[in-house]
């Protein structure tokens, strides 16, 4: 792997919730105890069940939170020990699409305002320079530069969300953080806006951190995904691998869950999740998966697991993998057109040539929005 943007050292985060009255209070361990590289150039995936840790964890990495415990370096420095100055520069580097474009924009504002803001926030050029560049990220997100005078309550969710993007964009961030940046919006909507989170991600050479629901956009989209479980990593591999052959018993059945496009493969399917998943305030002992895994031992109901290397850059938190073997998987996607597979291609070995020359990949492509 070359050298991460981002690491996560120990991170926890647990919320101390109080009932009210003379309720005791409770501590909800949303994140507990992750480790995780980001590289630079990556496009990486966090999924798991409702409740999981997902945005918990997202939110900790741009110090949208400050963790309970452990640490968030980017470009190898704590995130938590950064100058003031530092920090405001951390803060246009590091940027959020949010999952509702309803609500993460101000309505009295203008749609040129809304874009505006971070950049006058960061005091990035004079008034002319940022209307101007208003209008170019505008264009650039698929809208039209006069639509900057317009409110946001115009606009659909689409393109709603696209002004949300040009937001992030305008201080010229290096990483972004998309929270389930599709999941609000029509389906028919969805592939326009992926593709272009993906070809802005290739222009600007951006590194993305994408939490998603849906499993073929995160199929789709990443190169590498994190299978979270109770606020912990239970597997981590190259998205491909783990979408041919989950390893990890919770990603076998997280997999499962998903139906088969192919009916001669259902019946093939493991086994769908069951049960409720666990409170994050009281956890499971031993391995958290343990109350729902088809395959639990003494040992998992006694023992944590810890992510373990399991080989071609695949790390699994199971006690018992190499004996249960990885599930069957999902058939191949269906074939991306020539123009987008051609475009992956290049997209790859300028990815791989960058890696070893240090250069960024800051080209522009064609747009297909
Ligand atoms: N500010 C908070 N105070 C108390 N508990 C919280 C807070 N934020 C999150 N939680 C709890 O932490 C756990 C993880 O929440 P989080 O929002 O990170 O999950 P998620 O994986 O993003 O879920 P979803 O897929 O539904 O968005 C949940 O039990 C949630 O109720
Ligand atoms: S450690 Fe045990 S309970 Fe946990 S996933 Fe592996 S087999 Fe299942
Ligand atoms: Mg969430």
């Amino acid at each position: 792997m070359s050298a991460p943007i981002m690491e996560a050292v120990g991170l926890r985060k647990h919320f101390v919730t109080r009932r009210p009255l003379f309720g005791a209070p409770t501590v909800v361990r949303a994140v507990d105890g992750i480790d995780l590289r980001i590289a630079q150039g990556e496009t990486f995936a966090i999924v798991g069940e409702s409740g999981c840790g997902k945005s918990t964890l997202a939110r900790l990495l741009i110090r949208l939170l400050d963790p309970t415990e452990g640490s968030v370096l980017y470009g190898g420095r704590d995130i938590a020990a950064l100058p003031r100055e530092e920090m405001r520069r951390l803060r246009s580097d590091l940027q959020f699409v949010f999952q509702d474009p309803f609500s993460s924009l101000n309505p009295r504002m203008t749609v040129g305002a809304l874009v505006e803001e971070p950049m006058r926030a960061h005091e990035i050029g004079d008034p002319a320079q940022r209307r101007a560049q208003v209008g170019r990220l505008l264009e650039r997100v698929g809208l039209r530069p006069d639509f900057a005078n317009r409110y946001p309550h115009e606009f659909s969710g689409g393109q709603r969300q696209r002004i949300g993007i040009a937001r992030a964009l305008a201080t010229g961030p290096k990483l972004l953080i998309g929270d389930e940046p599709v999941s609000a919006l029509d389906v028919s909507v969805q592939a326009q806006v992926i593709n272009l989170l993906e070809d802005l991600k290739e222009e600007f050479g951006l590194t993305l951190i994408v939490i998603a629901h849906d499993l073929a956009v995160v199929r789709h989209m990443s190169d590498r995904v994190g299978v979270m479980y109770l606020g912990e990593l239970v597997e981590v591999a190259e998205a491909e691998a783990l979408f041919e052959g989950p390893q990890h018993p919770y990603s076998r059945a997280l997999l499962g869950a998903i139906p088969a496009p192919d009916p001669s493969r259902r019946g093939q399917a493991p086994a769908a999740l069951t049960g409720d998943l666990p409170s994050p305030s009281a956890p499971p002992p031993g391995c958290r998966f343990h109350t729902r895994c088809p395959f639990a031992t003494d040992r998992c109901a006694a023992e944590r697991p810890v992510l373990r290397d399991a080989g071609r850059g695949r790390q699994v938190a199971c006690h018992h993998f190499e004996s249960i073997g990885a599930g069957p998987g999902l058939p191949p996607p269906p074939a991306r057109a020539p123009h987008v597979e051609r475009r992956f291609a290049l997209y790859r070995a300028r990815s791989a040539r960058a890696a070893t020359t240090g250069a960024t990949t800051r080209e522009t492509t064609q747009q297909e929005v």
